[in-house]
């Protein structure tokens, strides 16, 4: 096949959900893709936020091999024990807060969220649910009611009932909104598809404080943020945060469908047989592929490069700022989560357009943004690559604005 067969193939026959890049993506090595004539493109999207380790790491296919050789779907599923779910756990228990007692697993963001917020009603024998503006937490429609952006919500009511929300970053708001019928608050510690927004750093430990008050739960939802991408394995466990319910996926498996969610012993507690489950939940080729990723990640202190990386984007990208204050509104973000905010939804997507005829993949984020979202393990010749591809892009459209 051609790129223009496929463009043909999948936009004749293909739901049209996305707004497609006219790119079609063979292959992937490391932080760079080719497409089907074999031009090369640097990768600062990550796969969204997924391929933590590049693409076709050797980790990652090693995994694969040697599980998908032995079995990768096990006979009655999740009712038989698995070698590889077990050391997945072990490995997830070391890096995990000690609160968090029970682990269990899924095939997606979405469905973390979904049981978190299935358990959390069950614990607290609530209904409610604080979720913030500007929020993601998923597509079906229950982590969709949860969502605080219009353009998730609007086309799909009616929503599921008892969500509220309010203010990110605002604690007099959560303060407001809390009652005795809130079972409880889900939040992003950083919001990533709402435009890479940081709160204040006492914000999450005081909304914790404030559920705990209420006799509500928090749940983390570190889909985005966890392993490693802020630098930290998790941002709640770098703040000292204690969440009854974290929510995980992403970068967990650096590109396999898979997700997970641990609970506290309040919520294990309520546990009983039959009350959550799924064909594919920790079924061992997820496992054996997740387990691959996370030690990468420990062993090669990917948190370290993770640091450094992202304080040289940001030196590199505030000179970007001060050259060009007419086009960028501002630069914010952590980790390898940054965004570079246009102001303006016409010229991000210029830029991220203009981006890709020069060889660099980007993602545009609510509207305005470009997120600078690589692998987790890119190197300061490669980040500065695409670096100074962005740069060029916005002198060359600064000129002709
Ligand atoms: C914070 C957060 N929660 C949940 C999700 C949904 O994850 P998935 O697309 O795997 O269902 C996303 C996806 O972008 C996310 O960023």
């Amino acid at each position: 096949m051609s790129s223009i067969e496929t463009f043909k193939t999948e936009d004749s026959l293909m739901a049209p959900f996305f707004n497609k890049q006219k790119i079609s993506i063979e292959r992937g090595e490391g932080v760079y893709v080719f497409d089907e004539e074999g031009n090369r493109y640097l990768d600062f999207t990550g796969g969204w936020g997924v391929t933590s380790l590049g693409h076709a790491h050797p980790v990652i296919l090693d995994a694969l091999l040697e599980q998908g050789k032995k079995i990768i779907q096990n006979p009655n599923s999740g009712l038989t024990y698995s070698p590889a779910r077990a050391k997945l756990l072990t490995v997830l228990r070391e890096i995990l807060p000690d609160h968090l007692t029970k682990i269990f697993f899924t095939n997606s963001g979405a469905e973390s969220n979904d049981a978190a917020i299935k358990l959390a009603r069950k614990t607290t024998g609530r209904t409610d649910v604080i979720s913030a503006h500007g929020s993601f937490h998923g597509r079906t429609i229950s982590t969709a009611s949860a969502t605080g952006q219009s353009k998730h919500r609007d086309k799909f009511h009616p929503l599921m009932p008892n969500y509220r929300f309010v203010e990110f970053n605002h604690l007099a708001a959560i303060e407001r909104a809390m009652d005795g019928s809130v079972a409880a608050v889900i939040l992003e510690p950083v919001q990533g598809e709402g435009g890479v927004r940081v709160p204040a750093k006492n914000y999450l430990k005081e909304v914790e404080k404030l559920c705990h008050k209420n006799g509500s739960l928090l749940i983390a939802d570190e889909i985005q943020t966890g392993f490693c991408r802020m630098g930290p394995m998790f941002v709640t466990a770098s703040l000292g945060v204690k969440a009854d319910i974290l929510t995980l996926a992403k970068g967990i498996a650096g590109g396999f469908p898979f997700g997970a969610f641990a609970v506290s012993k309040r919520v294990a507690e309520k546990i009983e047989i039959g009350d959550h489950g799924g064909t594919y939940c920790g079924n061992p080729l997820g496992c054996a592929v997740s387990y691959a990723v996370i030690q990468y990640l420990i062993k090669n202190r990917i948190s370290e490069n993770v640091l450094k990386m992202s304080k040289l984007a940001l030196q590199h990208l505030s000179k970007t700022k001060n050259k060009y204050p007419d086009m960028i509104l501002e630069i914010r973000g952590k980790g390898l989560l940054l965004l570079i905010d246009f102001g303006s939804e016409p010229m991000a997507t210029q830029v991220k357009n203009t981006c890709l005829t020069n060889g660099l993949m980007v993602t545009q984020t609510n509207g305005t943004g470009i997120r600078v979202f690589p692998a987790l393990t890119i190197e300061e010749q490669e980040l500065e690559e695409g670096l100074a591809i962005l740069d060029q892009v916005i002198a060359m459209i600064s000129k002709c604005s």
